[in-house]
């Protein structure tokens, strides 16, 4: 089968033909029809596992994706062969992914039926980033009426938080370059601040923050900042505010000894949250915007350029 794989960790990603999976007890086959990009995708073939996995090689990339169950195994009860599922299906272990023309999941693992109406390119773009966003609020755990600043607003995941924190009362600012401010607002930011000018310090983001908000806001939602960044933002917190990183750039007990809340997002795409993802989308509560739609070969491409910043939603590739 076509596949996007890498040899070995810090290869190029590279289109390879590699064996068709077959599902163990458990598992499923899925006949992949589109599968979503995510920053994680590259940090995976770089090595970003290799402390803590051992992996197999060639290693197919690839954690979303979207098709059709095409064998059940042995107990894989759950989903039944020619059934419409998306959800992650990395197993890095196996060297199996989501970029190929078959991938494998567990049953009872993170994947689900595709909820009617769902496009298959749609419903790729879900899961990583859409669980993460929804952790994201979650863990804020948003009164009505804070306000909250998202950092990396435009990505794949902060587009999810700045929805979802709106739905859930809160006054959303999110960071923008101008190209990206009259999306933002649509998406449910009141308001949004340019960081072209800032640096490693924030000290140019927080003074825009402050200008509106001089006694302090009650969240940070971070998709981007790094530990120092990460302290810096942080200023802008009332005592008692929260700051969440999807990328662990928090010291849970230098917040603490702040008076803050700090946490480092940990929860991953499940059955269940992907039952709420599917919600919320139903509902018209929460768009996934689709950057561009690429063909399977290009994915080494997109892989590459997604490296270098400027997402401004997501990636789709067409297997
Ligand atoms: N912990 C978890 O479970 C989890 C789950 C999902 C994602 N993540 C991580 O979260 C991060 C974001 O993921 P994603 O899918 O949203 O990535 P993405 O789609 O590539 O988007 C990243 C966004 O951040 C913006 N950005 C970059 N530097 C910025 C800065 N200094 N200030 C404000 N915005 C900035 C980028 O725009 P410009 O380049 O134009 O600035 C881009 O719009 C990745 O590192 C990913 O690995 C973690």
């Amino acid at each position: 089968m076509r596949a996007i794989a890498v040899s070995e960790y810090g290869a190029e990603p590279a289109p390879m033909n590699l064996p068709r999976p077959e599902p163990g007890p458990g598992e499923v086959l899925v006949k992949v029809i589109a599968a979503g990009l995510n920053p994680v995708d590259w940090k995976v073939a770089d090595g970003m596992l290799k402390d803590s996995v051992d992996a197999e090689f060639p290693l197919i990339l690839g954690q979303d994706g979207a098709g059709v169950v095409e064998e059940v195994g042995a107990d894989a009860t759950r989903l039944r062969p020619g059934e419409p599922v998306y959800g992650t299906f990395s197993a890095v272990e196996r060297g199996l992914g989501a970029f190929a023309e078959y991938a494998i999941a567990r049953a009872d693992g993170p994947i689900a039926g595709m909820p009617e109406g769902m496009i298959y390119t749609q419903a790729a773009a879900v899961p990583t980033a859409g669980a993460a966003a929804l952790a994201m609020v979650d863990e804020a755990r948003i009164d009505t009426g804070q306000t909250v600043l998202v950092v990396g607003a435009t990505g794949g995941v902060g587009q999810g938080v700045v929805q979802l924190a709106a739905l859930a009362g809160a006054k959303v600012i999110a960071t923008a370059h101008d190209d990206m401010a009259g999306t933002m607002r649509r998406l449910g930011a009141a308001e949004t601040v340019d960081y072209a000018h800032d640096d490693q310090s924030h000290g140019e983001l927080n003074n825009e923050v402050l200008a509106v908000h001089s006694d302090g806001i009650d969240a940070v939602l971070d998709m981007v900042g790094d530990t120092s960044a990460t302290e810096s933002v942080a200023q802008l917190l009332r005592p008692g505010g929260t700051y969440v990183s999807a990328i662990w750039s928090v010291n849970p007990d230098s917040m603490e000894a702040k008076g803050l809340r700090g946490v480092n997002l940990e929860r991953r795409a499940s059955a269940d949250v992907l039952d709420r993802l599917s919600d919320l989308i139903d509902a018209g509560d929460l768009r996934v915007q689709i950057e561009r739609e690429v063909p399977l070969v290009d994915a080494p491409r997109a892989l590459a350029e997604n490296r270098t910043g400027g997402a401004r939603g997501k990636t789709v590739i067409r297997v």
